[in-house]
């Protein structure tokens, strides 16, 4: 399996292995990212014969698919694989799926360590990281993450104390939750270097992505990227829509709907992928009421307005929604022409209108989109406790204001629907509630959320508050200030 950039020329062939993605930054020299050269095709029989493998298992499947042979045997993938999740609630089921309805799921992804869906596919990524670090004793690597709030903390417990290994941790001041800013503050290792800037997330995304794309400087300095940039995350994170599919379909076959409350598009890549691999899965983004994907799946309208607004969904404040490009790459078999020049002119102006090619491929991988206010959120905070006396994030409430509405729609339709009646809606849960405890308590009187992990780390942040070692202010030149951070490591 080669890999090459959403951007290639059409006479251009794939040549990256899938430790040069691992170890490149983010982006490709054209600003692309990178993708595989076709995504694998599964049969139903391979779908009926993968339908009681464990989340271990479904994740050594993706592995064999996605990487050669040559550069991870199958006794490697056997070990890595067999070696994670350690540290999540239970280990030999690290996903939980919690039922509402005969047909209508909730697919708890945030029983890892760090509390949310990050840590799946970020616990596998350092153990591969580990292992190529191993093989090449003289392989160093800067990891620059700018986080929304949870791949911080994930990526910190997920690569602390790595040799040859340093993170940059890039955090918005003020617009992450109390937990998520404790989660990183409170990390001890020296290889983890805390930086907040005064800024949204989408700031801090632009000197991050100015020195990915310096790419003399980005190989110089072995940078490296833990966000959904990086095409290791994306893959892995395909295992979880894998687990739930297999999960909760009626029979293989049939279609499930999974609802994903979405931000930069990185979760929703991945489910892209796996409905091109061919799991019948249908797509649902719920974005807050910052709806630059639900405009751009509605009406073509991919512009950045200008300003971020703080929405009670913080992780999911995103104007700039990088993973979009593989989508559309992916959605449309590859048009790299398309998405280059749709790209191009994205980033020039910070508008583009989709071209008919790429917005049809992109409503033909995601059937549904919805922009979700802070009423609406608190609202399905309340039914969903109400109706079931079960307490979910912020991030997870706008899928539930989704179903919520699809169950009464389809329930005022009546019964002569069987057809849709039978769909299985799944609605991915990003975070844990307690990571989020004060708007919970906003909107449930009386509930509290909480965490034995959170109680033990607030106690110590207590004893020993620590501030982020970095401060990146507001008119400074954040670029060079990075350099200098990177470059005193
Ligand atoms: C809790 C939570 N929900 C949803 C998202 C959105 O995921 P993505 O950016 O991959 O769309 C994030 C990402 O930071 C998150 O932390």
């Amino acid at each position: 399996m080669k890999y090459y950039s959403t951007r290639h020329l059409s006479t251009e062939k794939a040549s990256l292995s899938f430790g040069d993605v691992l170890f490149s930054p983010g982006y490709s020299k054209d600003g692309g990212l990178y993708v595989p050269e076709e995504i694998p095709k599964l049969g139903n029989e391979e779908l009926v014969e993968w339908k009681d493998l464990s989340y271990r298992g479904i994740v050594k499947k993706i592995l064999r698919l996605y990487t050669s042979p040559s550069e991870l045997t199958d006794d490697d993938i056997e070990d890595l694989v067999s070696s994670s999740f350690q540290d999540f609630e239970n280990p030999d089921e690290v996903v939980n799926m919690q039922q509402l309805e005969p047909n209508v799921f909730v697919a708890e992804l945030f029983r890892g360590p760090t509390l949310a869906f990050k840590d799946l596919s970020l616990n596998i990524l350092s153990k591969l990281l580990e292992f190529y670090l191993k093989k090449e004793k003289e392989r160093r690597l800067t990891i620059l993450v700018a986080t929304s709030g949870d791949t911080g903390p994930a990526a910190a417990h997920s690569v602390a104390n790595l040799k040859n290994l340093d993170l940059v941790l890039l955090y918005p001041l003020n617009r992450v939750s109390n937990v998520q800013e404790l989660q990183m503050l409170t990390m001890d290792a020296p290889n983890i270097h805390v930086v907040a800037g005064e800024g949204t997330s989408d700031d801090l995304d632009v000197p991050v992505k100015e020195l990915f794309c310096d790419t003399d400087y980005a190989v110089a300095n072995h940078l490296g990227s833990l966000n959904s940039i990086q095409w290791g995350r994306v893959v892995l994170q395909t295992a979880h829509y894998i687990y739930v599919y297999l999960k909760c379909c009626s029979r293989i076959g049939r279609p499930v709907t999974i609802v994903v409350p979405t931000g930069a598009a990185g979760n929703v890549a991945a489910g892209v992928i796996v409905q091109t691999m061919g799991f019948p899965i249908k797509l649902v983004c719920s974005v807050t009421v910052n709806d630059i994907v639900a405009r751009a799946h509605q009406n073509g309208d991919f512009s950045i307005v200008d300003v971020v607004q703080a929405s009670l969904a913080p992780a999911m404040d995103i104007q700039a929604p990088y993973n979009v490009e593989r989508v559309m790459y992916l959605a449309s078999g590859g048009d790299s022409d398309a998405v280059r020049q749709a790209m191009d002119q994205f980033e020039k102006c910070g508008r583009t209108i989709l071209p008919a090619v790429l917005l049809d491929a992109l409503r033909r991988a995601i059937s549904e989109s919805v922009a979700v206010n802070d009423q609406q959120i608190t609202d399905a905070i309340q039914k969903c406790y109400q109706r079931y006396h079960y307490v979910v994030c912020p991030h997870t409430a706008t899928a539930l204001h989704y179903v919520f509405n699809r169950i009464t729609t389809s329930s005022r339709k009546g019964s002569e629907k069987a057809e849709e009646e039978e769909e299985v809606l799944v609605c991915l849960a990003t975070a844990a509630p307690a990571k989020f405890a004060d708007t919970i308590q906003s909107a449930l009187v009386g509930v509290n959320p909480t965490n034995r992990r959170l109680e033990q780390m607030k106690m110590l942040h207590e004893s020993n508050p620590r501030p982020a070692k970095h401060t990146l202010r507001r008119g400074d030149d954040w670029n060079a200030q990075l350099r200098q951070i990177i470059a005193d490591i």
